[in-house]
């Protein structure tokens, strides 16, 4: 086994390789320097969070991008159970046990590295300037290793994930064409847009009988949002209703590994497709990348 001063050392090596060779090189380099930080939220719980995240991650893996999933589900964490990996640390390890960021990585399927959230990090707010700095400069690692981090969260309105969905470049909210589902996206749509009506949220239908249905569904929130709110909503995708997804479950297989030519599988990617195709907005002012996301998280729950 590779011990874990050798496997940093080459992560940083393997950076260097990479370094700029001319000054044009240099501007794209530094460009692109920083992770799109992408929270995947919703209302309501058991919509196809976690689901969508591992296989938006697969996805985006297999289209040439590096993929950091992060679990911030504080309660139960789900995503290790869904990919079959016992993750041995947590952030929570980084903070307060001297890991640093590459010994508490782990490896999924297709190249994704995978970081458990661990309960506590909301324990950052208590953290003095030192520490901070610290586990700054642990972290903006991932920005160098990334080019996407994708956070899975609990569900809810929480205090907890309502800063991960503040904090992030990018918003993904699932949303079921059940009614109780449907009407607790929106109260998250009227939360956010409380907060910062700048953000856009990016939706996703999961579970969709039909075409029609997710259409409509979209539609009907994107008609309440634009007439009642000032945030933007935009339709990302949808993702029918798959026993394929069902069966990927029990067998804790991302479903677009086991069933690669399913309906669900052919969604995922399209809907990866047009999550890249997201541009940064230059005029928000905001710097994108996991460094920015973890100062602003910060000043969110110091409030
Ligand atoms: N497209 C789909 N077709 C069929 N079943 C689905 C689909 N998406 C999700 N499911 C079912 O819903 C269950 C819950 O999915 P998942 O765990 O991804 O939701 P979640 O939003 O992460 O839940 P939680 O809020 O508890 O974290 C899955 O185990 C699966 O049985
Ligand atoms: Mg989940």
């Amino acid at each position: 086994m590779m011990d874990q001063a050798n496997k940093l050392r080459q992560i940083i090596d393997n950076l260097k390789l990479k370094e700029p060779i001319s000054e044009a090189d240099e501007k794209v380099v530094q460009k692109n320097k920083s992770a799109k930080v992408i929270t995947v939220t919703s209302g309501k719980g058991g919509v196809g969070k976690t689901n969508i995240t591992i296989n938006l991650a697969i996805a985006l893996s297999e289209m040439g991008k590096r993929v950091t999933i992060m679990d911030a589900d504080l309660g139960l964490g789900n995503i290790d159970v869904l990919l079959g990996v016992v993750p041995k640390y947590t952030l929570v390890d980084v903070i307060y046990n001297n890991k640093n960021i590459v010994e508490i990585l782990s490896d999924g399927p297709k190249n994704i590295k995978f970081i458990a959230g661990g309960s506590g990090i909301e324990d950052l707010a208590k953290l003095d300037n030192y520490q901070i700095q610290k586990f700054l400069a642990n972290i903006s690692l991932l920005d160098k290793m990334s080019d996407v981090i994708l956070i899975d969260t609990g569900a809810g309105l929480s205090d907890n994930v309502m800063s991960f969905v503040m904090a992030a470049d990018e918003v993904v909210l699932v949303a079921t064409p059940e009614p109780t589902s449907i009407t607790d996206a929106y109260a998250l749509i009227k939360v956010i847009s409380k907060r910062d009506v700048n953000k856009t949220v990016r939706l996703i239908i999961n579970r969709a009988e039909s075409v029609n249905e997710a259409s409509d569904i979209t539609n009907k929130l994107s008609m309440v949002t634009k007439r009642f709110l000032e945030v933007k909503l935009q339709p990302l995708g949808f993702i029918p209703q798959d026993n394929m997804v069902i069966k990927a479950v029990k067998m804790q297989q991302p479903f677009s590994l086991s069933f690669p030519k399913s309906m669900a599988s052919k969604q995922i990617k399209d809907i990866s497709k047009n999550l890249l195709e997201i541009k940064n907005n230059a005029d928000s002012g905001s710097t994108t990348g996991i460094k920015s996301f973890v100062s602003r998280f910060v000043n969110i729950l110091n409030g």
